[in-house]
C-alpha cells in the first residue's frame, strides 16, 4: 500500500518536473524570438497626463503578507501565455514551479538572467517609445520594469553566516514609510509588494505611501483602485496637496505611522529575504540605534539585481555624502560578517529607527526643502546627541554614549540607481545648497569654514531661520562637531587652523583611501525630489568592486564579421581612442583595430582595452568605444538567434547602415532579424 502511493507520487513528481522544464525551455526560446513579441504591460499614456490603460494589474496577486519564498514568482513570463487568460497562465506556471520542486539552482538562475537580459528587447515602435519616454520621465528602463511585473525573486545576497542567524521573539513592529514623486507605478508597486511578500505580517503594522503631489494620473486613481482591490488593510496612501519634498514628506508619513519602528524606503526598491528582522533586532537591543541595510544595486538599464560590497557612509567638505571602505578596526569582531558596522553618516534613502526616538530627536529640519543634506543632518544629530538628554529614555541610562548609526550587513535592500534625477524642484531652486547651508550653520561650529573655503560664494547667502534647530541642538545636549570628528569620523581630513595631526589610516584594501565620490550636482549624481539620498555613488561602490573582480580576457583574438557584407567591425580611428566610433572595414587579422574579445561579462573588448558601449538614454546614438566599466548595462552584448547582436541596455540590435551601398557605418535598430543585423564572431 505505502509502496504504491510512493511510486505514484514519484511519477507525479517526474511528470511535473518534465512539464516544468518544457515550459521553461519554451519560454526561454520564445523570449529571444523576434517574431513572437513579449507582450509587455503598457506604460501609462504617451504624455505625462495621458490615459492609463486599465489592464495594468499584475497577472496574479496574492494577499499581503503571505510569504511564499520558495514559490517561483515568474511574472515576467506573463507575456508568453499569449492568448490565454494571463492570470491563469502565470498561476499555473507558479504552481508548477512549486510542485515540481525548484530545478537545480544554478540552472534556474542562469535561465533567469538570460530571460532578464532579453526583457528589454524592443520589438516595435511602441516598445521604443515606451522605453525612451520611460528614460525621460524616470531615468531608468521602464519597459523592463513593466515587463517584470510586481513580484519577482531576487538573489539572496547575504553572507552565508547571515542565513544561520536566528532573531529573538518579541521584535518591535514596523511601519514602512515610502514617499514618492512621479515614480513609475510598476517600480512603486514592486517596492510595496516586495515588502509585503518578504516581511512576516506580525512585524509589519502598515505601509504608508506618501504621494508628494505627483503629476502622473496613474499614481492617483489607478493606485487608489489597486490598493483598495489588492492591498486593503495594510497600505495607507497619503496625498500631499502641494509639493513638500522628501524631507517634509517623510515627516508627514511618520505622523501617520503607528508602529514601534519607522522604516523609510525609497519608492524604487526591492527588499531581500529576511531584510527586516536584523534591523528590528538591532533597534530592540538599543532603541537609540539608527540602522541601515546594505544597499544592493538594481541596474537602471536591465533591472538586474546584484550584490553590493559592504561600505559605510562618510562625507566631504562640500557636504556631499560619499561611501568609504570599512576600516579594518571595524571588521573581524567575534560576530564576523554579521556584525553591525558603525557608520559616520548614512545615504539617507533607506533606514530604520525607533519612532519615539525619531520624534524625540527632532525628526527632520522642516526648513530644508525637497531634497539634499537631510541625511547628513540626521546623521550628525544622532551621533552627537547625548544620552541623558532624552527624557523618553531616562530609564535606560545603561548606555555610555549617544545615538549610534549602524549598517547591518545581514539586511539587504535593492535600489534602482538612476543616472540622474529626472525632475527638479518646483521653482528650480538648488535645494541641496540651501539645505547644506542650514546644516553648516546649525551643526558644523568652527568647521563650517571648511565648507565655505570650498564655496566662498555661499558665505553671505541666506538660509532661513534656524533658531529652532539651534535650540533643538542645545536641548538635546549635543556634543560639539569637533567631538564628532574626533570620535566618530577620525578619518576626515581637516585643513587650515583646525587641522589635526595626520594619523595613518588603515583600511581593508591597501593603504589608500577610496577615491572621493560625490553625491549631488558635482558628479551629476542627482536624486528625485521625494526620494533621496542614494546616489549613484553607491552604484559606483558596486562597479568599483566589480572592476576589482573583473578579468578581461584579452586572450581570445576574435573578429566580428558582418555576414552580408563580408566586412569586419573595426575602430574608425585609433583603437585606443576613447569615444571613437566603430565602422565596417575589410577584414584584416593584422589590424589591432578589429581584434575583439568577448568575455564572461558579455563585453566586447577591442584590442584588450576599450569596450563597445551604448549610450543609456539615447538609443538613436551609434555605439562607441568607451572605458570598460564592468557593470553590464550599456556594455553588455548578447548574441541571439539568427546571428543578431543584441545590446541589453538599448534593447536593440547592431545593424549595418545601408549595407548595399558602400557605407561602412553601423547603428542600433529594432531587432528584425534582417541580414543587415547578422554578425558572427570568428577566431
Ligand atoms: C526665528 O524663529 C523663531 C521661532 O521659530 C522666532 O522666535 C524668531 O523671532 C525668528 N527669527 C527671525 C529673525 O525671524
Amino acid at each position: 500500500m505505502m509502496g504504491s502511493i510512493t511510486a505514484r507520487y514519484f511519477c507525479y513528481g517526474c511528470l511535473f518536473t518534465s512539464a516544468a522544464w518544457t515550459v521553461l525551455l519554451f519560454i526561454y526560446f520564445n523570449f529571444s524570438e523576434v517574431t513572437q513579441p513579449v507582450k509587455n504591460v503598457p506604460i501609462k499614456g504617451s504624455g505625462p497626463h495621458g490615459p492609463f490603460p486599465k489592464k495594468f494589474y499584475p497577472r496574479f496577486t496574492r494577499g499581503p503578507g503571505r510569504v511564499l519564498e520558495s514559490q517561483f514568482k515568474a511574472n515576467r513570463i506573463d507575456g508568453v501565455t499569449d492568448g490565454e487568460d494571463p492570470a491563469k497562465g502565470s498561476l499555473q506556471f507558479s504552481e508548477l514551479g512549486k510542485r515540481a520542486g525548484a530545478p537545480p539552482g544554478e540552472l534556474l538562475s542562469a535561465w533567469r538572467s538570460a530571460a532578464l537580459s532579453f526583457a528589454g528587447m524592443i520589438f516595435s515602435e511602441r516598445d521604443q517609445e515606451l522605453r525612451d519616454l520611460g528614460y525621460q520621465k524616470h531615468a531608468f528602463n521602464v519597459l523592463v520594469s513593466n515587463r517584470l511585473g510586481y513580484h519577482r525573486d531576487v538573489p539572496d545576497t547575504r553572507a552565508a553566516e547571515c542565513r544561520d542567524k536566528a532573531y529573538p521573539e518579541g521584535l518591535p513592529v514596523a511601519s514602512v514609510v515610502i514617499c514618492f514623486y512621479n515614480e513609475a507605478l510598476s517600480a512603486l508597486l514592486r517596492t510595496v509588494h516586495s515588502v509585503l511578500d518578504r516581511t512576516p505580517a506580525r512585524l509589519l503594522r502598515e505601509l504608508v505611501l506618501v504621494d508628494d503631489d505627483s503629476d502622473f494620473d496613474d499614481l492617483k486613481g489607478e493606485l487608489d483602485e489597486y490598493v483598495q482591490k489588492y492591498l486593503p488593510g495594510k497600505v495607507k496612501v497619503i496625498r500631499n496637496t502641494k509639493r513638500e519634498g522628501l524631507i517634509r514628506g517623510r515627516m508627514i508619513g511618520a505622523a501617520h505611522a503607528t508602529g514601534d519602528v519607522l522604516v523609510f524606503l525609497d519608492s524604487h526598491c526591492e527588499v531581500n529575504v529576511m531584510w527586516l528582522q536584523p534591523l528590528l533586532a538591532a533597534i530592540r537591543e538599543d532603541p537609540r540605534t539608527v540602522v541601515c541595510p546594505v544597499i544592493d544595486i538594481i541596474s537602471a538599464d536591465t533591472l538586474t539585481y546584484s550584490s553590493s560590497p559592504v561600505v559605510r557612509g562618510g562625507f566631504n567638505w562640500g557636504l556631499h555624502f560619499k561611501w568609504d571602505l570599512v576600516p579594518l578596526s571595524e571588521l573581524g569582531g567575534p560576530e564576523g560578517a554579521t556584525a553591525p558596522i558603525k557608520s559616520p553618516t548614512m545615504a539617507g534613502g533607506l533606514f530604520a529607527m525607533d519612532r519615539r526616538y525619531f520624534n524625540e530627536l527632532g525628526q527632520y529640519d522642516s526648513g530644508m526643502d525637497i531634497w539634499g543634506g537631510e541625511n547628513l543632518e540626521i546623521s550628525f544629530r544622532v551621533a552627537s546627541a547625548q544620552r541623558g538628554a532624552l527624557t523618553a529614555f531616562a530609564s535606560e541610562q545603561i548606555w555610555m554614549c549617544g545615538g549610534k548609526l549602524f549598517i547591518i550587513p545581514c539586511s539587504r535592500v535593492g535600489h534602482i540607481f538612476r543616472k540622474r534625477r529626472p525632475y527638479g524642484s518646483p521653482e528650480g531652486q538648488d535645494t541641496m545648497t540651501h539645505n547644506s547651508l542650514r546644516l553648516a550653520h546649525v551643526w558644523l561650529d568652527e568647521y563650517k569654514e571648511q565648507y565655505f573655503s570650498l564655496r566662498p560664494d555661499l558665505r553671505t547667502k541666506s538660509y532661513g531661520n534656524v533658531s529652532e534647530r539651534v535650540e533643538l541642538r542645545r536641548r538635546l545636549g549635543c556634543r560639539s562637531f569637533k567631538w564628532y570628528l574626533d570620535n566618530v569620523y577620525p578619518e576626515m581630513q581637516v585643513s587650515g587652523p583646525n587641522a589635526k595631526p595626520q594619523q595613518p589610516i588603515f583600511i581593508n584594501r591597501g593603504p589608500k583611501r577610496p577615491k572621493v565620490r560625490r553625491r549631488g550636482r558635482v558628479s551629476g549624481a542627482l536624486h528625485p525630489a521625494c526620494t533621496t539620498g542614494l546616489s549613484p555613488a553607491a552604484g559606483t561602490a558596486g562597479a568599483w568592486l566589480a572592476a576589482q573582480a573583473r578579468v578581461v580576457s584579452a586572450a581570445s583574438a576574435l573578429q566580428l564579421y558582418h555576414l552580408q557584407t563580408g566586412k569586419c567591425l573595426a575602430a574608425q580611428g585609433r583603437p585606443s581612442q576613447k569615444g571613437g566610433l566603430v565602422v565596417l572595414k575589410s577584414c584584416d587579422t593584422g589590424d589591432p583595430g578589429q581584434i575583439w574579445a568577448y568575455n564572461e561579462e558579455h563585453e566586447l573588448v577591442l584590442n584588450g582595452l576599450l569596450c563597445l558601449d551604448m549610450s543609456e538614454t539615447r538609443s538613436s546614438d551609434p555605439p562607441r568605444l568607451m572605458k570598460c566599466h564592468g557593470s553590464g548595462g550599456s556594455q553588455q552584448w548578447t548574441f541571439g538567434k539568427s546571428h543578431r547582436l543584441y545590446q541589453v541596455s538599448a534593447g536593440q540590435c547592431l545593424q549595418a547602415v545601408d549595407p548595399l551601398s558602400r557605407s561602412s557605418y553601423v547603428t542600433m535598430a529594432i531587432c528584425d532579424g534582417s541580414s543587415a543585423q547578422q554578425w558572427h564572431l570568428q577566431g
